[in-house]
């Protein structure tokens, strides 16, 4: 690699890194009860939160668990509260991640 490639290489991972690790995700953590995930959805769902991708036949509905729908709803909440770190604590049950957890046509909202 010549001198100016590794330059500019270099100036993009500066550049990009940040705008990278800015973006995250709310997610339901593992070891959360059925109780505590069951009633994040319930709680998530009734403020204003479009949960029809987890709903039979949405795009979230596949894979049918309480972790994986608590996941993106809770998400789904953390991004249209003002993504602040108490619109993910759900009693202490959510966490962040910060790859993008999407699969396929499901998409996690950002
Ligand atoms: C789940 O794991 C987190 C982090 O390891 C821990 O702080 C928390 O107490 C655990 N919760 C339960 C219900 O086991
Ligand atoms: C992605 O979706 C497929 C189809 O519903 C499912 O079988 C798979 O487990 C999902 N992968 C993850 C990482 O959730």
């Amino acid at each position: 690699m010549s001198s100016q490639l590794l330059t500019l290489f270099l100036l993009l991972s500066a550049v990009a890194i940040p705008v990278v690790t800015s973006r995250q995700w709310c997610m339901a953590m593992p070891n959360a009860t059925g109780e505590q995930l069951q009633a994040n959805i319930d709680y998530a769902c009734s403020q204003n939160v479009d949960c029809t991708p987890i709903q039979p036949g949405g795009t979230c509905y596949e894979p049918n668990t309480l972790l994986d729908h608590a996941s993106f709803a809770m998400n789904a909440y953390y991004q249209s509260h003002g993504r602040i770190e108490d619109a993910c604590r759900f009693g202490r049950t959510g966490c962040f991640v910060f790859i993008d957890p999407s699969n396929g046509s499901c998409i996690y909202y950002t």
